[in-house]
């Protein structure tokens, strides 16, 4: 179960998002980068978070620890900023909380080593879930003691946006053309033979149980929040085994 905290402060926006994600207290004193229900990219960008984040994680990935947070649209009353206020308002309920990783640089490939085996791990997670947002504009990842975080899952898994095609859509390559790590010799080859055997349903069925449901509940054709978990998990694994050779644009191939 993914921890459950109430929001007790709005301290500020983290401006380099383009969703405009916010940095909050809650009510264990811990500070968390909140991702609002209510922003435009909508619930679907907080399930990717979750399965992503959740699954890296249990890869061996770095992933700052994820949390439900509960908001009263109250806490928006004070803003003085419109766009933050309307956010606090129209996100009552349940939103995305992530650790705050205080002291972490955004990651800079011209500044930093990654070692192949690491690289290729990332990359071959990236294509796993369609992760469009890892490129070396906008790296999406953090550095700290010379450790590499993942953040930022939401615009992965672009199956979602329609399920009926989800099955064609995840059987497309992956363009690793502009990933921040494609300079880093990425070796997906051994990270494929040492992660896909881990994808297994049952991985899957522990990973997605942490969706919460509020975020699952009315999704046009399925009548449970557990059908809606189980078509999460079915792209992930008939993509597993094989998605390494479809994986385009590493640096030294032809
Ligand atoms: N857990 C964290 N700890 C510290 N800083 C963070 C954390 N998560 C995000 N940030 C900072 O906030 C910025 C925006 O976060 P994030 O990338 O998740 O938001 P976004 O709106 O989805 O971004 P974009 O669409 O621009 O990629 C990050 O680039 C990073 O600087
Ligand atoms: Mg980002």
């Amino acid at each position: 179960m993914l921890k459950e905290v109430t929001a007790t402060r709005f301290i500020a926006p983290l401006r380099e998002g383009g969703s405009l994600p916010g940095l909050i207290e809650a009510d264990d004193l811990g500070m968390y980068v909140l991702k609002f229900a209510g922003a435009g990219q909508g619930r679907k960008t907080l399930v990717a978070e979750v399965v992503c984040g959740e699954l890296a994680r249990r890869l061996g990935l770095r992933v700052p620890r994820l949390a439900t947070v509960e908001l009263d649209p109250v806490l928006g009353l004070g803003e003085p900023e419109q766009e933050v206020q309307q956010l606090l308002r129209s996100s009552g309920g349940t939103n995305l909380g992530m650790d705050f990783l205080s002291g972490a640089l955004g990651f800079d490939p011209l500044a930093s080593e990654v070692g192949s085996g690491e690289a290729g791990r990332i990359v071959w997670f990236d294509a796993l879930v369609n992760n469009v947002d890892r490129s070396w504009r906008n790296p999406n990842m953090l550095r700290r003691r010379g450790e590499l975080w993942l953040i930022d899952h939401g615009a992965t898994m672009i199956w979602h946006h329609n399920w009926p095609g989800a099955a064609v859509s995840a059987a497309r390559p992956y363009d690793a053309s502009d990933h921040a790590l494609n300079t880093f010799a990425p070796d997906v080859a051994a990270a494929a033979e040492e992660l896909a055997p881990r994808i297994t349903g049952e991985l899957l069925a522990e990973v997605t149980a942490e969706i919460p449901d509020v975020w699952l509940a009315g999704e046009p054709g399925f009548d449970t929040p557990d059908e809606l978990r189980q078509a999460y998990a079915r792209p992930l694994l008939a993509r597993a085994g094989t998605v390494h050779q479809r994986i385009r644009g590493l640096q030294g191939e032809q």
